[in-house]
């Protein structure tokens, strides 16, 4: 029998936690904390992501500053808003929403982004404190994964870990922090040789593959704990993640459901680490 993880009940959770630190912020401060939200271009999931990062802004009593700019905005307009926002003390934490369209340099973009601003732990020098296990704003998602983990008790030392998928946004940090957390780790990709037999060695597998119902339960070992951070649409339009759900379900100890697990927490680790920013910000 496997347990359920609730990513939206400890969201939920977090975000009254999180409610009370912005209180408390505010009162002893008497200033807001405030999120800058960059959203370049028309894509109608980043406009969703964007729109749902602003109501979650409202709930934990962050103020939140969007930013539209057109499809065809240049580069130097994109950098001269971000060191705007760089330098603007009302401002504690900047997203620039991924991917920017492409004929923008996402990685010059960022560079603008002061690390202690960094709420999405994107920075290279974030990312490099991160893989020498130093305390830093650390990226929404895999964060959220790890306080999933915690809060059901997951053990991860001494675990073989497995991660499926190597983006910057997800599967390298998720390695980095498993291996912090003294799990052994491998990473698999698109060219990774017998991927079935790397994933059937997984005692915690994560799924960050960008493709509906990838995992399936031939690739799962018995008793494993299976994150998935998929976010897909199946072929009826249906919402689903990068594992099979139904087939693999009863050969897990733990899994998360899509949706309703590593969703909502990725955005409550943005308002965790927007509140960070504030507190710690230099
Ligand atoms: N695009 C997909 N995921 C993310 C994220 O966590 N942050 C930003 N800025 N863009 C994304």
């Amino acid at each position: 029998m496997y347990t359920l993880i609730d990513g939206k009940a400890i969201a939920a959770e977090m975000r009254s936690e999180i409610k009370r630190g912005v209180d408390g912020f505010k009162a002893e401060r008497n200033r807001e904390i405030g999120l800058a939200v960059v959203l370049v271009g028309e894509n109608p999931a980043s406009k969703i992501y964007v729109k749902n990062k602003i109501k979650a802004c409202e709930e934990v009593g962050i103020k939140s500053y969007a930013y539209y700019l057109p499809e065809n905005a240049p580069q130097s307009a994109v950098e001269e808003l971000v060191s705007g926002l760089a330098s603007d003390d009302n401002i504690d934490g900047i997203l620039v929403q991924l991917p920017l369209p492409a004929h923008l340099d996402s990685v010059k973009v960022l560079s603008f982004i002061p690390t202690d601003k960094d709420v999405d732990g994107f920075s290279v020098e974030n990312i490099g404190k991160l893989a020498m296990g130093e305390k830093c704003l650390v990226a929404c998602t895999p964060n959220g994964v790890m306080k999933m983990l915690e809060y059901y008790g997951v053990e991860l030392t001494g675990k073989r870990a497995v991660v499926v998928g190597r983006s910057n946004i997800v599967g390298k940090p998720m390695a980095l922090l498993l291996l912090n957390a003294n799990a052994t780790v491998t990473v698999c990709h698109s060219k990774t040789r017998d991927l079935k037999a790397e994933c059937l060695k997984a005692e915690v597998l994560v799924a960050a593959i960008g493709k509906e119902k990838f995992i399936t339960a031939d690739m799962v070992k018995e008793g494993a704990v299976v994150i998935d951070v998929g976010m897909n649409r199946d072929e009826n339009g249906k919402l689903c993640g990068d594992v099979d759900f139904e087939t693999v379900k009863d050969k897990c100890s733990y899994i998360t459901p899509v949706p309703g697990g590593v969703g909502p927490m990725t955005i409550t680790m943005l308002m965790y680490n927007t509140l960070q920013s504030a507190l710690f910000r230099r």
